[in-house]
Order: structure tokens, then sequence, then C-alpha cells
């Protein structure tokens, strides 16, 4: 297949595309860093600087849409926020345009969305019918879905990727918490009752493989491991796994003193179970968080 990957620079990006690339695919990753691409994703990747450079001779049979500035580094400005929302949602609307130019259009979408959808929700399991909520990252991730979906009008098959937090040892939430873990000053947040639906890389590469190759498989999919666990869990087993203690915890208060809007990204959470996934016959990998651990960290 030709793939044209938005995004893929990035920390799932880069996995694909070395998974894509072994499996014999031909890949174009679209970067604001063209230069940078074959050094990140392979010497056999294309860069694109910019959606122009697809011509009509550049004909791609998939497009993986993952480009977005990153969500919880920087204060949620309003400045910031247009920028989150114009990677994402303004991105994908051009690259619907784009596939609307085509005259070889692509079989299949995969476009970027996050369990943040469903907003804070406490401790009710949600499968992909649960509807989403009103908060910034909700209405980001709606609308970023929203913007996708008008490719099924095209003939395009569009799964929506409802993803989980990433576990890779080399970035994404857990190269964050190894060093402060290691050092033995990985803390709770909060009450440590939040749950945290999360999914390992290795997972998640597989399940996109399995989305780009399905020709039955289309909506939204929640991108994330059978079992989901509080945050509670989550700190107990990290430091399990690094045979080191977890005596901390960093009280709410002071969280959203420090990181006011974006503190509910850590404060709350969802409890997503994949049912979409697990409907196509997705087995997983690594579907207990231990087994995701001892693999990545142990
Ligand atoms: N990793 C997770 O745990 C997780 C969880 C939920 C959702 N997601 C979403 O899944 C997507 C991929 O995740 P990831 O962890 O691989 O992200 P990442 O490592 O932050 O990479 C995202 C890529 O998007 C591009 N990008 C960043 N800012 C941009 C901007 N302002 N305009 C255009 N492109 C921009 C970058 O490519 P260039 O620098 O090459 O342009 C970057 O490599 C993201 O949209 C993320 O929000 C990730």
């Amino acid at each position: 297949m030709r793939i044209l990957i938005t995004g893929g620079t990035g920390l799932i990006g880069r996995h694909l595309c070395k998974a894509l690339l072994q499996a014999d695919h031909e890949i174009t990753v679209l970067s604001r860093h063209p230069e940078s691409v074959k050094q990140k994703c392979g010497a056999a990747v294309h860069a694109f600087g910019s959606l122009d450079e697809w011509g009509s001779d550049a004909a791609f049979d998939a497009i993986i849409n993952l480009a977005g500035e990153p969500i919880v580094d920087a204060r949620w400005t309003e400045k910031r926020k247009e920028l989150l929302w114009r990677s994402r949602v303004t991105l994908t609307e051009q690259v619907v345009q784009r596939i609307n130019a085509q005259r070889h259009k692509p079989a299949v979408l995969l476009s970027g969305s996050a369990v943040g959808y469903y907003g804070d929700c406490g401790d009710a399991a949600l499968d992909e019918s649960a509807p989403t909520a009103a908060d910034f990252g909700a209405r980001l991730c709606a609308a970023w879905e929203q913007a996708a979906l008008p490719a099924e009008a095209l003939n395009v098959r569009v799964c929506l990727l409802r993803t989980g937090l990433v576990l890779d040892r080399s970035g994404g939430i857990l190269g964050k918490m190894l060093l402060p873990f290691k050092l033995g000053l990985g803390a709770r947040l909060g009450d440590g009752t939040q749950w945290m639906s999360w999914i390992h890389i290795d997972d998640y590469v597989a399940m996109v493989l399995v989305l780009l190759h399905h020709t039955h498989a289309s909506g939204a999919f929640n991108m994330t491991a059978p079992e989901p666990v509080t945050n509670r869990a989550f700190t107990d087993k990290l430091a399990r796994a690094l045979h080191r203690p977890t005596l901390l915890i960093a009280p709410a208060a002071v969280m959203r003193m420090a990181l006011s809007e974006r503190a509910y990204l850590l404060l709350g959470g969802q409890k997503a179970i994949p049912i979409q996934m697990m409907a196509l016959g997705y087995r997983f990998l690594h579907g207990k968080l231990e087994d995701a651990l001892a693999d990545l960290v142990g």
C-alpha cells in the first residue's frame, strides 16, 4: 500500500513507520520539518513539507492522520487552544479536501482522536457508543472526528482512533514518569481513583494494521487495552515494576494551581473498553498492565 501519515515523526508515527516499512508498504510522512523525516522515520520514507505537494501523481491507498500539537505540554492560553485546534481539526479538514480533489482516492482514512472524547466519566465503563462531553479536550476530539467523517461521502472508509495513554519507554506518559519513579519520587495524582485507559505501543501499532486491512472496519475504536486501571493501581504497578516505593501523593489542589485547566486531564479519566476492536477479534499482546510494564521497563 502507498500510505500517507500526518504526524508520522511523533511517538506513535515512528513506531508505525517501522512496522509498515517491514511489511513492505510505501510511506510518505507529512511534516513541518521534512528534512528530518528520513532520520526519524527511516531512510526509505518519503516526506511532504505541505499538503500542496500531494499532487495527482502521488496517489495514496491509505491515510493515517495523527498530527497534533502536544496537549499537556504548555498552559492552555486562548492562543494555545487555537494551535491545538488548528493542528488537528483544520489539518484534518484540509486532508479531506485533498482527498476530494484526488482522482485516485484512498480506500481508508484512519484519523486521530482520544479517549478524552468522553470527558471525565468517573467509574462508568465506556464503549464507543458513550456520548461526548463539554470540556475543551472533549470538544477538540469531537471536532477532530467530525472533520474526518465527511470522507465517508467520498467512498473512503473512516476509522476514528480514540487513543488512550500510549505506553512506550522512549516517550509519552511513561517516558515522562520513568525518571521520577526511578528516583523513588513517583506519586499518586490526587486521590488516585481516576481511571487510566492505557495501551502498549506494540498493541497500538498492531491494531492500526488490523484497521488498515480490515475492509469492514469503520467508525470509532477505543484504542486502549481491555483492562483500564485507576491512577492508584497504575502508580503501584509501575513502582513495583521498577522495584521502587510510592509513598508520595501529588495533592489535587496543588495540581490545579500548577496546571489550571489542564489539571483535569490528570485528575479526571476514562474507563474505556475497546469493544469494537474485540468485536473484530483482535487479540491483545499485552492485555494486562503488569505484562505491559514488565515488557517495557522490567
Ligand atoms: N501518545 C499518546 O498517549 C496519545 C494519547 C491520546 C491521543 N494521542 C494523539 O495521537 C496523535 C499522535 O500521538 P503522538 O504521541 O505520536 O504525538 P507526538 O509524539 O506529539 O507527535 C505528533 C506529531 O504531530 C505533528 N505536529 C505537532 N504539532 C503540530 C502542529 N502545530 N501542526 C502540525 N503538526 C504538528 C508533529 O510532526 P512534525 O513535527 O514532523 O510536523 C509530531 O511529530 C496526537 O495527535 C496525539 O494528540 C496520543
